[in-house]
């Protein structure tokens, strides 16, 4: 996790660094800081709490010099403290750094052993100290950077400023990515090229193992041996995107009022509209009917893609998948088929455990498909297929649309897995994209229950604990439901498969908890509508989000919230709507930070 950054500039950098650290605040926002080099010194201005705080004290005490880094944390060693903020620096270097130092304990006894002095609890510390030690022994900067790389153990991404070195910044990617944004007798570093975009659109990526020596004319890039290794420079179009909260007054609400645009548009991307049929992007082909099983693995919300996709898959073409959430899935040492087909899901490309997995698979001789949303991002740079969502920028840290265009990509391959393997006719393949042909449309209108929603967010809020119920599909967007108003009004929620809630947990109900029974008026509703009155039986406070007939058998529901009627296959979609807009104003009223909760960033970037 954490954003980076580092500028050799024409002017004074402070203020650029700040604006390009304010695009990488959806990696950490628990600290910033940074530092820049006046007159061959390093200066460092650090602030504990969002960067807002950070830009008030550089508008009332500027910080000069025309080289810097910044860094926008989230704490993995030590609290959010300034004293844990980064640059961690000492006389001669300060480094900034988004990953894990595995090893920092013995590297941090060893140099407090020889006589450093610690300022911090994190694990960047010791790197300073390191380069530090091998500059005082007479090493160069490039030297000196190279032998601690050599010490490090874990995944990261580094950038570094010397003292008196007013021309060169050095950065190392290990694990973590790292971008070089090429200007006109000015250069650049960042975590990603979205925060290059306010200098330039001409950016490299760096492979992993790679470091750079940046100076303002030049970029000289080393691999791992220490090779030169010329890496080639790309346009990031996606990356000059202007972000903002058009009228919203979230970026969360923003995103899911866009998922009816974001999703017609990634449907766009997998289906022929004239033909009536499912027609991959170019380059993305895969031929299912070649495999015996399915391996899918993501994290959060992303996990919860894959579990409706389970479904999908084995139902419309018998395909039998295995799912697992990416942190787990090396350590189950599931017995994997070489050729066979891994899938993994994620908005911002870049989470570590997914990663992680992608490499296990491909190590394993397996092909990797990529559902991602970033396109310039490590795993849709390392997957061999990938199957774009086109949600745009996600914002807020609570995934909404990137999570609605999952689902839409991954009907759209289960549909053509079905066909690859005979399993789904011509005429089921013409139904099933008609149902997501329509889903746009019918996102829209399910979108106008928003008024209703906020309504009854009034009760949600004083409520201690949610329960969200589901059967079959809508089991998992119980669960979604159910990590939505957990992650971002603090309100402790469980999603569970409705007829699993008299195995224990229904001893939770009482009058004071509310259960959002998610039953669509399709064939499992009576059987969910059953698990409804077992509830209602024990005074719960029933929330009944159905569609069709389902109004009909609502008894003595607290609320009901009627979707419009759609085709069984698309409901996952839809019945993610009123979830995420029940998380959203339950949190808007309780005065939480809805696009920046407690404790969480956009992309989690360490295991
Ligand atoms: C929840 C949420 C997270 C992410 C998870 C995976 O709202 O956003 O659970 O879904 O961290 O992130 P990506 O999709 O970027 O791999």
């Amino acid at each position: 996790m954490c954003g980076i950054v580092g500028i050799l500039g024409k002017g004074p950098v402070a203020a650029q660094l700040v604006d390009s650290l304010k695009r990488l605040e959806y990696r950490g926002y628990d600290s910033a800081g940074v530092a820049t080099l006046d007159g061959g010194r390093i200066l460092r201005r650090r602030a504990e709490g969002k960067l807002r705080n950070l830009e008030a004290s550089l508008e009332k005490t500027p910080l000069g010099g025309a080289i810097g880094i910044g860094h926008t944390r989230w704490a993995t060693h030590g609290a959010p403290t300034e004293a844990n903020a980064h640059p961690h620096a000492t006389e001669r270097v300060a480094v900034v750094h988004n990953g894990i130092i595995e090893n920092f304990r013995e590297l941090r006894a060893e140099l407090e052993a020889a006589g450093a002095v610690f300022q911090s609890q994190t694990d960047t510390e010791v790197v300073a100290h390191l380069v530090s030690k091998a500059l005082e022994a007479g090493a160069s900067p490039r030297a000196a950077v190279s032998q601690a790389l050599g010490r490090l153990k874990g995944a990261f991404a580094l950038a570094f400023i010397f003292a008196g070195e007013d021309d060169l910044i050095i950065g190392a990617r290990r694990g973590s990515p790292l971008a070089i944004g090429h200007g006109e007798g000015e250069n650049f570093l960042g975590s990603d090229a979205i925060a290059l975009a306010p200098f330039t659109d001409a950016v490299t990526y760096l492979e992993d193992g790679d470091w750079v020596a940046l100076t303002r004319e030049g970029v000289e890039i080393f691999d791992e041996t220490g090779a030169p290794a010329p890496r080639a420079a790309v346009r990031a179009a996606a990356a000059a995107i202007v972000v903002d909260k058009g009228n919203h007054r979230h970026f969360m609400a923003k995103e899911i009022a866009e998922q009816p645009e974001v999703v017609g548009h990634t449907l766009a991307c997998f289906i022929d509209m004239a033909a009536g049929r499912i027609r991959l992007p170019d380059g993305a082909d895969v031929d299912f009917s070649k495999l015996d099983r399915l391996a899918i693995s993501a994290c959060g919300t992303a996990y919860y893609a894959g579990l409706v996709a389970r479904y999908w898959f084995e139902k419309f073409a018998r395909l039998p998948v295995d799912i697992d959430i990416a942190s787990e899935f090396r350590y189950r040492e599931p017995p994997l088929s070489s050729g066979g087909l891994a899938l993994v899901i994620s908005q911002s490309g870049e989470t570590a455990d997914t990663l992680a997995t992608l490499r296990h698979c491909r190590a394993q001789g397996m092909r990797i498909g990529a559902v991602v949303n970033v396109p310039t991002s490590t795993i849709a740079r390392e997957a061999d297929v990938v199957f774009p969502t086109v949600a745009g920028v996600e914002v807020g840290v609570a995934s909404t649309k990137a999570f609605t265009c999952q689902l839409s990509v991954l009907a759209a391959l289960a549909v053509k897995a079905g066909r690859d393997r005979g399993v789904l006719s011509e005429d089921d393949e013409a139904k099933l994209v008609s149902a997501l042909v329509e889903l746009p449309r019918l996102m829209a209108e399910a979108l106008r229950l928003e008024p209703e929603i906020e309504r009854l967010a009034t009760t949600f809020a004083k409520a201690q604990d949610v329960l969200y119920l589901g059967r079959g599909t809508s089991f998992p967007i119980a669960l979604e439901g159910a990590l939505k108003l957990k992650e971002i009004s603090y309100i402790h929620a469980e999603g569970y498969a409705a007829g699993e809630l008299k195995h224990g947990p229904i001893a939770l109900v009482d009058e004071n908890v509310p259960v959002v029974v998610l039953a669509p008026y399709d064939p499992l509703f009576e059987k969910t509508a059953s698990n409804m009155q077992e509830v209602a039986a024990r005074g719960g406070k029933i929330v009944l989000v159905t569609d069709g007939e389902g109004p009909e058998h609502a008894g003595s529901a607290f609320a009901v919230l009627t979707l419009p009627k759609a085709y069984a296959f698309v409901s996952p979609m839809l019945y993610a709507i009123p979830v995420q807009l029940l998380a959203y104003h339950t949190a808007v009223f309780m005065g939480t930070d809805v696009d920046q909760p407690r404790n969480l960033a956009k992309s989690v970037t360490v295991e």
